[in-house]
């Protein structure tokens, strides 16, 4: 049974969906591994941990403070839980910084604009890059053995969560374009636009990690374990891929991500020409 996106059924159907998969659980008593010297070494080398607890707890006040302004009661329900699953990533990432020691500060929070709805539809798309993003980084770092299993097995907790977060955000938002009576090609134009704000959020964080870096050793001894061996193909690959794999996990009914996987398959397809291109101009020569 496939459902009209914004209809009352897709509604309901979206937002039992996320509710129903919900995962109880307490960072504090999650299996939480000994390190040996040179793992914690490696995980206190991360130089992200502070934007990542900074990004999770501005997560949970967006979507806390979003909350009481959703009408609709089902809906409310559902985007409260998101709330309060943001907070506990947040304190998931508290509990492993005060565990291991990792050098990591509370920034204060900015305060949010009056329109709170444009604020979560941004914290929204944001997600929606993040993990697309994450999925092909978390692969990379899973397979270098960076980290222990163990460690890995805790964040993919958080993984299947930020995953869970991007399929109601996307339902939400045909959901509530379409009430609004905005049209399917108006729609992707405003998806485009939104994922450009995310991606120049995202590359000013990125400028202001590596300026914050700067002088550290982790650029040079940390990096190279992620990304000996390193090709950025391999990297859209693995992005497509695991995020076809982490999709596969929910009812196909629901609505998925669609545009950052055609952008991904687009730009393998034409990485794949210009090889063939590439090596039929040597040949040539
Ligand atoms: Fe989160
Ligand atoms: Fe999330």
């Amino acid at each position: 049974m496939t459902f009209e996106a914004g209809s009352d059924a897709h509604k309901e159907f979206f937002c039992r969906q996320f509710t129903d998969t919900y995962q109880d659980y307490d960072p504090e008593t999650l299996p939480w591994p000994d390190l040996d010297p040179a793992a914690l070494a490696r995980l206190r080398g991360v130089p992200f941990w502070q934007e990542v607890y900074h990004t999770e707890r501005r997560a949970g006040a967006i979507v806390d403070a979003f909350t009481p302004h959703v009408t609709d009661p089902t809906v409310r329900a559902a985007v409260a839980l998101q709330g309060m699953e943001e907070t506990r990533h947040a304190k998931l990432i508290r509990v492993m910084i005060d565990r291991y020691g990792i050098d990591a500060t509370e920034q204060p929070l900015e305060t949010f604009p009056d329109d709170l709805e444009t604020a979560f539809i941004d914290f929204g798309f944001g997600e929606c890059l993040d993990a697309f993003l994450g999925f092909g980084a978390f692969k990379t770092a899973r397979q270098s053995e960076f980290l222990p299993a163990a460690m890995f097995d805790i964040f993919d907790v958080l993984m299947f969560e930020e995953t869970r977060h991007i399929v109601f955000f996307i339902n939400y938002m045909a959901w509530r374009e379409k009430r609004r009576g905005h049209t399917a090609p108006a729609r992707a134009i405003k998806s485009a636009w939104f994922y450009g704000r995310a991606a120049r959020r995202l590359l000013g964080m990125v400028r202001r990690g590596q300026d914050a870096n700067n002088g550290r050793d982790f650029a040079v001894t940390q990096t190279e374990m992620f990304l000996d061996g390193f090709s950025f193909r391999q990297f859209v690959e693995d992005c497509y891929r695991e995020n076809a794999r982490r999709m596969s996990a929910f009812d196909p009914d629901l609505m998925q991500p669609r545009l950052l996987p055609a952008v991904a398959d687009l730009a393998l397809r034409g990485l794949q020409l210009w090889d063939r291109t590439r090596h039929g101009l040597r040949r040539a020569a």
